[in-house]
């Protein structure tokens, strides 16, 4: 949803933008053009072969761009609070991750199962699946590929894997495949396994979940923080805390009461509180974006 998110973020001449996932620069491309002749984009990506590509197309726009490695949450490190404009978080993995057999991120293609974004270290999905303890498996595809088999699926993978290590996106997926039947579903039986593993080895729900409050605090009121999801464990994350923010009261405690509210202005605008989803035209033209949801949560 490309013109929504722009409509969001409003790029103005003079304004300072951060894009937190840089990928291709598709989005990083139309904030600047949008922006010219002096807006300001800066940008990370855990991903080096997103800055290079990132890099390539910006250049373009020389003087008006900086470009880091790093995870987003970390952004706080290098922008000063309360002088971006914009800020945008387009989550998940960019085309050119899932197209990479390389990367190990699909299971269309054979590859090494490694998964990492930033490969300068860190566990791939290899060493979780071969190394990680049955219990620890089955939470992670449970909790986080909400994968009714998780314990079955570990269990097996278990004994597997003392004989036989997996190694590759493949391997994998035949395995999960075998102990789990399709029965006419046209979902792989591997995908939520695969989306599990991967949220683990970039432990992808932490860093947005620390991430969202350092981000706000780098805009200027009337910035906009804009995020894209692309599935409902990372929108539950988004629309929790761009609810808190808009809110006019604290809580005392976790358990929200009207007992133990304390009153206090209201921080944030949540703009489309139910979140903007793709149009019909979009989804025939980029399938991927049917499950995406844009939301805005705009600094008072
Ligand atoms: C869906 S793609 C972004 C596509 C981009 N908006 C474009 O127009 O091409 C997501 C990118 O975010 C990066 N990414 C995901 N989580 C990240 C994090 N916590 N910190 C930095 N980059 C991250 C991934 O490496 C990937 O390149």
């Amino acid at each position: 949803m490309p013109s929504e998110t722009l409509a969001a973020l409003r790029p103005r001449t003079g304004g300072r933008y951060l894009d937190g996932t840089l990928g291709g620069a598709g989005h990083s491309e139309a904030i600047l053009s949008a922006s010219s002749p002096d807006g300001f984009l800066c940008g990370c990506d855990r991903d080096d072969d997103a800055l290079e590509a990132a890099g390539r197309r910006l250049s373009r726009f020389p003087g008006r761009f900086e470009l880091r490695r790093g995870n987003f949450s970390e952004a706080a490190d290098w922008i000063p609070a309360g002088t971006l404009d914009g800020v945008l978080l387009d989550l998940g993995v960019s085309s050119h991750q899932i197209d990479s057999p390389d990367r190990g991120f699909s299971f269309q293609h054979d590859g090494p199962l490694d998964m990492r974004m930033d490969r300068r270290g860190g566990p791939t999905a290899a060493d979780m699946v071969n190394g990680l303890p049955t219990e620890e498996l089955a939470r992670i595809f449970w909790k986080w590929g909400e994968e009714r088999e998780s314990r079955r699926i570990a269990r097996a993978l278990e004994s597997e894997r003392r004989m036989r290590p997996f190694t590759t996106t493949l391997s994998l997926a035949g395995f999960i495949e075998s102990l789990v039947p399709r029965r006419g579903s046209r979902i792989h039986p591997a995908t939520r396994v695969f989306q599990a593993l991967r949220i683990a080895v970039n432990e992808e729900l932490a860093s947005l979940q620390s991430a969202l409050p350092a981000l706000f605090a780098l805009l200027r009121p009337q910035g906009r923080l804009a995020v894209i999801t692309f599935h409902s464990l990372e929108d539950r994350i988004v629309k929790d805390y761009f609810r808190t923010e808009a809110r006019e009261y604290d809580v005392q405690g976790t358990y929200d009461h009207p007992d133990f509210r304390i009153p206090r202005a209201a921080r944030g605008l949540d703009l489309h509180r139910r979140g903007l989803v793709a149009t019909d035209e979009e989804t025939q033209a980029n399938p991927r974006s049917r499950s995406a949801r844009l939301r805005v949560l705009e600094r008072l």
